[in-house]
């Protein structure tokens, strides 16, 4: 059955405005279905939680119904999902509880610089994963040289959020868990784009951003909530001492919550389907993914046939995104004339710190970043090449 974009496209209300939207890894538009839910929470009254009255009780179920989403969105289990502001933050809070003076840590230059900072700043010692810049790949065999028994934590992402390689996280935590260390899996651009199995993936913590698949600005990592219970993070002193809680500092955005649980809901629901909200998530997400890749094989043919085009890397195993440069014009310029357009992509390193170091674009403003998400069409393509090839 075709990926019913028609109906997907219809649920997103942002999209009639008439641009198109290829920005997506930078940030998605989210359904109708998302809104309501936390305009509802908001008009129904909500409360902070653990109190004694109905709208406090409604919170209370709202942060619940939230882990038990996200949960079923990458596979863990609701008690081990921590809820934030984004994944930034809750990197940071996390790696100051896991790693420190004495320890050993591993960052790759794949990643963007959230997975990256938070670790190198923990006061470990630190050994980096090198990319190949021609490829884009990040190999897997340099790993056993980097991990040793003095490894805390090997930080790795599921997808690198500009050139789209998915590495081979699964091998790599099996050569960081032999050696008895944590993984630490930024999954934040990997989660929009397929089925995600952390289990399988061998991730100990799963990043992720709601406002990156359809939600609201809400960051969650989930992990085993025995692993959690290991863990002593930065906390108030009458703040609860429980799992996942303890890693939840203030007060949560609690519409923002429910919000997120539409989300997932929607992303269940993308085609039709039966059995429980996890099955179906797989099933709407691997056809999300089918449609995502169809339209990238389209889109990169046509890049890779023009001339003044350099696109970057060409992973064996990537997510819909495209990073690309036009001679003669800075990253920038193409942004704002492809803007004029209509057609909304991102330029610059896009945070991507290491990476654009190590293609060598860093400090010449990175390149145009272009990403499909389920939501995308041809039509999205065809702009984006026809303002391309309009670019004097
Ligand atoms: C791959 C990746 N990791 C981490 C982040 C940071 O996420 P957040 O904005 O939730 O802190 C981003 C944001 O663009 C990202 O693309």
């Amino acid at each position: 059955m075709p990926f019913p974009i028609k109906e997907v496209r219809a649920a997103y209300p942002a999209l009639s405005d008439g641009h198109a939207y290829l920005d997506g890894a930078a940030g998605t538009q989210v359904p109708q279905s998302v809104i309501d839910a936390i305009a509802t929470a908001y008009r129904t009254g909500i409360g902070n939680v653990g109190g004694t009255f109905p709208a406090s009780h409604r919170s209370d179920a709202i942060v619940a119904a939230c882990r038990a989403a996200v949960a079923d969105l990458v596979g863990g289990r609701p008690d081990g999902v921590i809820l934030g502001p984004n994944m930034t933050t809750l990197t940071y809070r996390l790696s100051r509880a896991i790693a420190g003076p004495g320890d050993e840590v591993v960052v790759s230059r794949l990643d963007h610089d959230a997975n990256v900072r938070p670790w190198t700043q923990t006061g470990a010692t630190v050994r980096w994963a090198e990319v190949d810049p021609v490829t884009g790949e990040l190999p897997v065999e340099q790993y056993a040289g980097l991990i040793n028994e003095r490894t805390r934590v090997v930080a790795v992402s599921a997808a690198s959020n500009i050139l789209g390689t998915r590495p081979d996280v699964a091998a790599i935590a099996e050569l960081a868990h032999r050696a008895g260390a944590l993984t630490y899996v930024d999954g934040v651009h990997a989660t929009p784009h397929g089925p995600v199995d952390m289990g399988a993936m061998g991730a100990d913590f799963y990043a992720t951003s709601a406002y990156k698949w359809g939600g609201p600005h809400i960051g969650a990592v989930v992990a085993d909530p025995g692993l959690l219970e290991t863990l002593r993070p930065d906390k108030l002193t009458p703040s609860p001492d429980t799992v996942p809680q303890r890693f939840e500092t203030g007060t949560a955005a609690f519409a923002d919550l429910d919000g997120v649980t539409a989300a997932v809901d929607h992303l269940a629901a993308m085609v039709p389907g039966t059995g429980t909200r996890r099955e179906r998530l797989l099933a709407s997400m691997a056809a999300a993914e089918e449609h995502e890749l169809g339209l990238f094989a389209e889109l990169v043919a046509e890049l890779e046939s023009m001339p003044q085009v350099t696109l970057y890397g060409k992973p064996a195993r990537r997510t819909a995104t495209a990073y690309f440069n036009v001679a003669g014009h800075e990253p920038r310029q193409v942004a704002e004339h492809l803007a004029k357009l209509g057609v909304n992509v991102w330029s610059g390193h896009s945070y991507a710190w290491e990476l654009t170091g190590a293609l060598g674009i860093r400090d010449s403003g990175g390149a145009v970043r272009a990403g499909l998400v389920h939501y995308n069409d041809r039509t999205d393509v065809e702009r984006l090449l026809d303002g391309l090839t309009r670019l004097r």
